[in-house]
């Protein structure tokens, strides 16, 4: 069946080897739930990504980070190809906490998603606008920005998955309104058919930001919201599942 909802959970710097388990729940409930029209994905911390990939195979394994070449000299970065290698299906780029705290660029974004694509990884390219872009009315503005500069026609649409994740509603407990939400994804649509034409039409567009339990079935409901990306609530499998499971009756 084809994957129309793509639920991914971002675990962060959290996961030790005893959330191995975590994952392997998520898989067993995943399966239980039937969410044939699902992706879903987790992206634990590189330290468990090849434990959590060798006991698992009908979710996606996915990283939070990766270096735009192959090998060399670059200290503590890890390669799309080593992610490859050990089953990692896709990365997470772009996301807020690296964009501000490892002060990453569009630029630097786009060329890590090229390389990773061409490594075989699909590219869940994060954007979103600060508190202050949003009170100055720069909302719109700043993240069409951000995809124009790092979801760049070079990028195979099939392999591209954006996440809008306003940075005032991660881990926060705010969530954008509906409003906001449906018109933020219909002008990142309109943006994302503009870069690839039709096969713009097919990119998913997940919304992150304090996704949980009790409000993904309304958030998963908007037009042009193809999913989420879910950090706090993707740490407890019956909230996960909860969620995975309002895509998949949708
Ligand atoms: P949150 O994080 O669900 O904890 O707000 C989302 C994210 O950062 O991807």
């Amino acid at each position: 069946m084809e994957k129309s909802k793509y639920i991914y959970g971002n675990w962060k710097m959290n996961g030790l080897l005893g959330h191995v388990e975590l994952a392997k729940a998520v898989e067993a409930g995943t399966i239980e739930i039937g969410a044939q029209n699902v992706e879903v994905g987790i992206c634990p911390p590189f330290t468990l990504l090849k434990t959590i990939k060798d006991g698992i195979n009908s979710i996606v394994v996915g990283a939070q980070d990766c270096h735009f070449t192959e090998s060399g000299a670059h200290t503590g970065d890890i390669s799309a190809i080593m992610l490859k290698e050990i089953g990692v299906g896709a990365v997470i780029l772009g996301h807020s906490e690296r964009r501000t705290n490892h002060f990453e660029t569009s630029d630097l974004v786009a060329k890590k998603a090229i390389f990773a694509q061409q490594s075989g990884l699909k590219t869940i390219v994060c954007v979103g606008e600060s508190l202050q872009e949003r009170e100055a009315g720069n909302a719109e503005t700043v993240v069409l920005k951000q995809i124009i500069e790092s979801a760049l026609p070079e990028l195979e649409a099939a392999k591209l998955i954006i996440a809008y994740e306003p940075v005032w509603a991660i881990g926060t407990g705010k969530v954008a309104s509906n409003d906001d939400i449906r018109e933020m994804h219909l002008s990142i649509r309109n943006k994302l058919i503009e870069i690839f034409g039709d096969s713009g039409k097919d990119i998913p567009i997940q919304y992150g930001g304090s996704v949980n339990a009790k409000n993904a079935s309304e958030i998963l409901a908007i037009e042009n919201v193809n999913g989420a990306l879910v950090g706090g609530a993707s740490l407890k499998a019956p909230d996960f599942l909860e969620i995975i499971k309002a895509a998949a009756t949708l």
